[in-house]
């Protein structure tokens, strides 16, 4: 895919926050007292922060203005009012239920309708997504279609799910499934996106065997984008339309407002049903708080308020998209293993194929964000041994995830193409040693979630 224009930013900036490049003698310093942990680090010892695309939105004039009128009443907020307006504006949805973020909408969604030994399909769930179906006892099964596993793959939806595997399982466990859920875009196979094609046959098949569908819809507008630009017959549908027509699809969403809402936290639970909304309230209440606040001000009701109807703009997507794509060509044609086409929200790196002598016990995904902080004081983030795969609980021996991914996220109106040049250049010079790079042993861990707190030592060190 190409970027139909090539306009440059469609906003100016109007506040700087100052970043700088600590030296490489700090730069080592600071990755050894991290532990080789990119996490331990300071944000003020990195230049270019690409861990995530959450939570880092630089947000606009008009929601910082909206801001001051956050109504922070307990109960009836005025700005309660100006979200659900928003929704069903840009969603659709009648009944919404705001969260302090996405997980808190999964948490509910997941505790409303999940018994243990349950199994909910989907394309790929989210960490989150699976963390809350496992705490319910139940099991997360992840059918995503066999080219999103494959790098090299240039179908153009490669977040969609295997149909064929979803009626199999539909119909073999029919009694155990409430319900199904499709990720768009597909955040651990590189922010890949789901036709509507593909959402309206998986729909079909849930609904045939009376089982309700869910969104989680965190990158809702990145996918109406790519649906707009790679789906034959939609090339002159507005994106507001296809994002409408995705949610009429389905019977509900969990959000996070940290991606696609444009604002730096909060999330959505969103039904078209009352009555299922009116269940949903029964656990908001305990766990998030009343219903027209939900775990967050009023200002933040109003940000989001705004930001949902900011994030559907063509120009924003475009910009937004264009600069993703735009790195990771750059990238792709110095001959850097990219995951292509890129996704929405950031460049997914096989760390695998760009180290072939580091082993997965190795992680050199792990390698490679320690060697790019090195190189340019850049925060990447590994997706791979680290992060997916674990240690069999009887041999301690590593079980490795399919894939060794690391990804620099872009968060959203931060970084101009300019730092983007600086972050291919370290990348660039980091491949371009590659061969003498050493791979790392994890010498602590947690049992779960442990690529947050882990500690390494370089195995040259030995
Ligand atoms: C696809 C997806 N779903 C859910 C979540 C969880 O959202 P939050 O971090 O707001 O709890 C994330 C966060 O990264 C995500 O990418």
């Amino acid at each position: 895919m190409r970027a139909r224009h090539d306009y440059a930013e469609p906003f100016k900036i109007k506040t700087v926050e100052p970043i700088h490049l600590p030296s490489r003698q700090t730069r080592a310093a600071r990755i050894e007292e991290a532990g080789f942990n990119v996490f331990n680090l300071q944000s003020e010892d990195v230049y270019i922060d690409l861990l995530t695309d959450s939570g880092t939105t630089a947000m606009s004039t008009q929601q910082w203005a909206a801001m001051i009128k956050g109504d922070e009443s307990y109960a009836g907020s005025r700005s309660y009012k100006a979200l659900s307006a928003a929704v069903a504006d840009v969603m659709g949805f009648p009944y919404v239920l705001p969260t302090h973020q996405g997980r808190g909408a999964e948490h509910i969604l997941m505790t409303m309708k999940v018994q243990p030994d349950d199994r909910i399909p989907g394309n790929m769930h989210f960490d989150t997504t699976e963390g809350h179906i496992r705490l319910r006892g139940a099991h997360p099964i992840n059918l995503l279609a066999e080219e999103g596993y494959q790098r090299a793959s240039t179908h153009p939806f490669k977040g969609n799910i295997d149909l064929d595997q979803l009626a199999a399982e539909l119909s073999k466990n029919r009694e155990r499934i409430p319900l199904v859920l499709m990720t768009i875009t597909c955040n651990n196979n590189g922010g890949q996106p789901v036709s509507l094609a593909n959402l309206r046959a998986a729909a079909e098949i849930a609904h045939a065997a009376e089982v309700p569908i869910f969104l989680d819809a965190a990158r809702f507008a990145e996918n109406a984008y790519f649906i707009q630009t790679r789906e034959p017959g939609y090339e002159n549908h507005d994106l507001r339309t296809i994002a409408r027509e995705c949610f009429s699809l389905v019977d509900g969403c969990t959000f996070s407002a940290k991606k696609d809402g444009l604002v730096n936290i909060g999330g959505l639970l969103a039904f078209w049903d009352i009555k299922a909304f009116e269940e949903a309230i029964q656990w908001q209440i305990p766990f998030e708080g009343f219903i027209t606040y939900g775990g967050l001000a009023g200002r933040d009701l109003e940000a989001i308020a705004v930001g949902l109807r900011e994030v559907i703009n063509p120009a924003y997507l475009e910009n937004r998209i264009g600069q993703v794509h735009r790195l990771a060509s750059r990238l792709y044609e110095a001959g850097v293993p990219v995951i292509m086409p890129p996704g929405g929200h950031g460049v997914f790196i096989d760390a695998g194929e760009f180290f072939p002598h580091l082993p997965p016990e190795q992680f050199p995904g792990q390698a490679f964000v320690v060697e790019l902080y090195l190189e340019g004081a850049i925060r990447a983030v590994e997706l791979g041994s680290a992060a997916f795969g674990r240690r069999d609980p009887t041999t301690g021996e590593h079980i490795a995830p399919r894939m060794e991914m690391v990804r620099l996220a872009i968060p959203r109106r931060v970084y101009t193409d300019r730092h983007l040049e600086q972050v291919a250049q370290a990348v660039e010079r980091v491949y371009q040693r590659r061969s003498d790079i050493q791979g790392f042993d994890m010498i602590k861990e947690a049992p779960v979630l442990r690529h947050f707190t882990a500690q390494y030592r370089r195995r040259e060190d030995d």
